[in-house]
Formats: structure tokens, C-alpha cells, sequence
């Protein structure tokens, strides 16, 4: 008989199926579609001169695209992470696994974590670590995975619906500060589907933090998928709050840590927009767990390539010949995020 499963292994289990659950097709509307790029019919490239390659933290990425932090720690969710980590390698884009807190606590987790390094031992890897631990848990963090760098993820809204949640959140900066002292590789943080605000950009920006994900809503929501899983008190009002990526991004400071994009990205459109709008790259959780649910790595493969492709083709399609070269594509700005703009002072 196997072992009765913990409650971190069955909130991990719990997580993958409900935001599954939330992959839909055709895929909900999200502030992407306020972003219009315009179309210069004259202005295509050949896609044979389009390079995609971007530099990150000092290595050099071969796509502006990688798999965000998402899994690890039961036998269900070793069997994604396999099958994400061997698509990770086989079209070379860096991925990050989910939360490794579980194995900290647990050496029987370790396995479904370490399976993302064996199967990609040259691949551009990130651990993941919840805020408040300490430097020496981040030092395990990354040694557990040979990372290269590490994701630690903010999610006070995620916590909040959380029953077994933290309600203290005030010791969370000098915590942080901990880590990206003691961590031997760089620290990457990151939201978890809410955005990271102009204050907040601009505070990691003051702490040392180099590189941050602004992770926003509009695509998987830690509000439902905590509420879902919870007894007793309904907490759907916190459905859709935060910032979207793309508002994040407009939103940003000047000096700001290096931005990555992520939240809601649903399509190698929306990646062309983040990169539009002043992300280095952008990252996919939901739907690449969609493609790599069932645990199959050739079709994870066949959905990642398919992606890059597509990338390659849009850049040649609106003139870019690198991802840099998007940030002078022609955007107008529709609807709620122009509001946003409007209301926060933005030009
Ligand atoms: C996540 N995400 C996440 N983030 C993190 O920093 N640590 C984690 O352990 C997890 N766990 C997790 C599990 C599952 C099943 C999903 C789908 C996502 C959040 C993820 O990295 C990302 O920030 C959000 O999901 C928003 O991106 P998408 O899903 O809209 O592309």
C-alpha cells in the first residue's frame, strides 16, 4: 500500500488539477487584447535573418521565452516536471520549477524537483522558494536543482485565501533581503499572478534584486484556485484582483530591476507584446501545463516548438529582427489599460 499523501503533496496535486481546470479553449480575454500592435504592411523582414536569442542574467537564452515556475514534489507532479523538463531541453528555454519548500521539509520530495536537472543537465535552470525563508533554505534551494538562478515568489493574495496561509506579511522584505545576500546565484522575484507595482518594482530595485517577473493577472488565478480548495469561508471577491502583466510593464520605474513577463500569456502574440512593451523575455505556466498535463514529453516538445516558430515568423512579421528590435513597434493601448494608464499618470 503506498504512503497517505501529505497536505503539501495533496495542495500540489490539488493546484495542477484545478488550474487545469482554468485552461480553456478558446482562451479567456485578458489586457493582451487592449494591446494592439500596428500593422505596417511594408515593413516585414525575411525570417530567416530573425534571430531570437536574448540575454539574461549573463547567459545567453536561445528564445525570449521560458517555462514559469509550477510543480514538483508528488509522483503526479514529478511526471509534468519530467515531461517540461525534457521539452525544456530538446527547444533549449530555460524553466523554473515550482515551489521546492515541500523537499526542504521532506527529502521523499526531492526526486520530482532533482528529475528537472537530470533530464536537462546543461539547460538554463531556476529554483523556486516561497518568500520568508532563510538564506541558508535558499542555499538548498539551489543546490537541490544545480540552478542558475532563483525564483522566490511573492503571493500575499494566494496566502490570504489559503486557510494554512501566513497572515503576517511584515517580516517579508527583511527576508528578502536575507536570501538575495546568501544566495551564490541570482535572485529572480516574482508574482505569482498579480502583478508587481511601480512601489514594489521600485523597492527590489533599492534591495539588489536584478531581475523580476511581474507575473499579473488575466491568466491562471491563485484566488480561485485557493477558494476552490477551501472549507467554509468564500473568498471568489479576490477573483481578478491585481495588476496584469501588461499594466505592470506600462507601470514600470526607470531604474527598475530587469523585466520578465508572465501572467496570462497565452499565445506567441502576447509574447511579442510583452517584449513590445519592455519585458527581456516572457514567461508561460497554464498553458504549457496544459501540454505537458498528461505527463507526455514529445507533445510538451511539439507545443513549445510550435511556439517558437510562430515567434520567429511575428518577428519577421512586424519588422523586428531580434526581440530588441520590438521595443520601437507602434502600440496603441485600448480600453482598461488605457484607463489604467490615464488613472495612474502614465503618458
Ligand atoms: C504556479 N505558479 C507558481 N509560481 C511560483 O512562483 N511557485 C509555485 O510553486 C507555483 N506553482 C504553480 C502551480 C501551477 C499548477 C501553476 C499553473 C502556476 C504561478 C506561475 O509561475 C505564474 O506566475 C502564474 O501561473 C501566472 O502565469 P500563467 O499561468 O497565467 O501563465
Amino acid at each position: 500500500m503506498s504512503e497517505p499523501m501529505s497536505p503539501s503533496g495533496q495542495r500540489k496535486d490539488d493546484h495542477l488539477r484545478l488550474a487545469q481546470e482554468q485552461q480553456t479553449a478558446p482562451p479567456v480575454r485578458n489586457d493582451f487584447d487592449e494591446v494592439q500592435l500596428v500593422h505596417h504592411a511594408l515593413a516585414g523582414l525575411d525570417a530567416d535573418r530573425v534571430h531570437l536569442d536574448v540575454e539574461v542574467l549573463g547567459h545567453a537564452w536561445s528564445a525570449p521565452l521560458y517555462i514559469n515556475g509550477m510543480t514538483g514534489g508528488t509522483e503526479r507532479t514529478a511526471r509534468v516536471n519530467r515531461a517540461l523538463a525534457i521539452a525544456a531541453r530538446e527547444t533549449g528555454i530555460a524553466m523554473a520549477s515550482g515551489s521546492v519548500s515541500i523537499a526542504l521539509d521532506d527529502p521523499s520530495a526531492a526526486p520530482g524537483f532533482r528529475v528537472i536537472r537530470e533530464e536537462n543537465p546543461d539547460g538554463f535552470v531556476m529554483a523556486n522558494l516561497g518568500i520568508g525563508r532563510s538564506g541558508d533554505e535558499a542555499r538548498r534551494a539551489v543546490e537541490l536543482l544545480g540552478a542558475d538562478a532563483l525564483q522566490i515568489h511573492l503571493n500575499s493574495v494566494q496566502e490570504t485565501v489559503m486557510p494554512e496561509g501566513t497572515r503576517d506579511f511584515s517580516r517579508w522584505p527583511h527576508a528578502l533581503e536575507e536570501v538575495v545576500a546568501a544566495s551564490p546565484v541570482p535572485v529572480l522575484v516574482k508574482e505569482v499572478g498579480f502583478g508587481l507595482s511601480r512601489r514594489t518594482l521600485s523597492r527590489l530595485h533599492d534591495m539588489g534584486v536584478q531581475i523580476a517577473d511581474v507575473s499579473g493577472v488575466g491568466g491562471t488565478d491563485f484566488a480561485r484556485i485557493e477558494n476552490a480548495r477551501r472549507p467554509g469561508e468564500d473568498y471568489s471577491f479576490l477573483a481578478g484582483h491585481g495588476q496584469s502583466a501588461v499594466c505592470s510593464l506600462l507601470d514600470a520605474p526607470d531604474p527598475a530591476p530587469l523585466l520578465l513577463a508572465s501572467g496570462g500569456v497565452r499565445t506567441p502574440l502576447d509574447v511579442v507584446k510583452s517584449l513590445a512593451l519592455g519585458a527581456r523575455a516572457a514567461g508561460v505556466a497554464g498553458v504549457f501545463l496544459r501540454a505537458a498535463y498528461d505527463g507526455d514529453p514529445e507533445h510538451a516538445t511539439t507545443v513549445i516548438r510550435g511556439w517558437l516558430s510562430q515567434l520567429t515568423e511575428l518577428l519577421a512579421l512586424f519588422g523586428a529582427d531580434s526581440p530588441a528590435a520590438l521595443s520601437r513597434t507602434d502600440l496603441l493601448l485600448r480600453g482598461r489599460v488605457r484607463e489604467f494608464c490615464e488613472l495612474s499618470g502614465l503618458d
